[in-house]
């Protein structure tokens, strides 16, 4: 069992995936709170629709981008979330903030990292002609999508694709690896050595939960 906090962007079928694999007994979590940056946004919509307790934080509503992200980590803690899941949020987040939940943040992005990081990478694969991309779940560190891979699954791209049936293929699988990612976090079965995310821990401690010992934190599957 896990207590996570999504940080959404925009439309939200991320959300709806986890919230769709909680539902299913697929995975073992508790959505304790959606957060976004967009009072627009559709995630806030359908975390509403099942009762999910939402909270909008603009950015322009504070002067720093310390002080923005200070609120997000308080929303956070206040509801005591041990994993927090960017499921679109269209925002870097700075080292403090990182350092708030150490190996308890996770990405889902649209390639097969590390090719095409960044934005519109789904034109930017069927420009460069690539025969498969996919997608990625990763831990967030301090660089731009380059944090250790958890799971990626692979798409074909057809003759035919144009970026939104490309788009489309690849968000299926998003949908489908978003919530294991997340399931094996909640088991404690992660273990992190390096780059390297291997999932055959055994269920017990995981990512971050020995931060105070950083050899610890390499070693933390046994
Ligand atoms: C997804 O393609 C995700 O990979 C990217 O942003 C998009 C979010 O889609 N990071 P949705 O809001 O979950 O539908």
């Amino acid at each position: 069992m896990v207590n996570i906090g999504v940080l959404a962007s925009g439309r939200g079928t991320n959300l709806q995936a986890i919230i769709d694999a909680v539902r299913d007994k697929r995975l073992d979590a508790s959505i304790r709170v959606v957060i976004s940056d967009h009072p627009g946004a559709g995630v806030l919509e359908r975390a509403k629709g099942c009762s999910i307790e939402t909270r909008v934080v603009e950015r322009s509503g504070f002067p720093t981008k310390k002080a923005f992200e200070d609120e997000i980590t308080k929303v956070l803690k206040e509801r005591g979330v041990e994993l927090v899941v960017l499921a679109g949020f269209m925002r870097i987040l700075s080292p403090t903030f990182l350092d708030a939940f150490p190996m308890k943040i996770i990405n889902i992005h649209p390639s097969l990292l590390p090719s095409f990081s960044g934005l519109e990478v789904q034109k930017r694969a069927l420009e460069y002609g690539v025969k498969f991309t996919g997608c990625t779940v990763h831990f967030v560190d301090k660089g731009m999508d380059t944090g250790p891979i958890i799971i990626q699954a692979v798409v074909p791209v057809e003759d035919g694709d144009t970026v939104e049936t490309l788009s489309a293929r690849i968000l299926a699988e998003e949908h489908r690896i978003l919530p294991q990612a997340i399931e094996l976090f909640s088991q404690r079965r992660l273990r992190v050595e390096g780059r390297r995310v291997f999932a055959d821990g055994r269920p017990g401690r995981g990512p971050g939960d020995a931060v105070e010992n950083p050899v610890a934190l390499i070693f933390n599957g046994g």
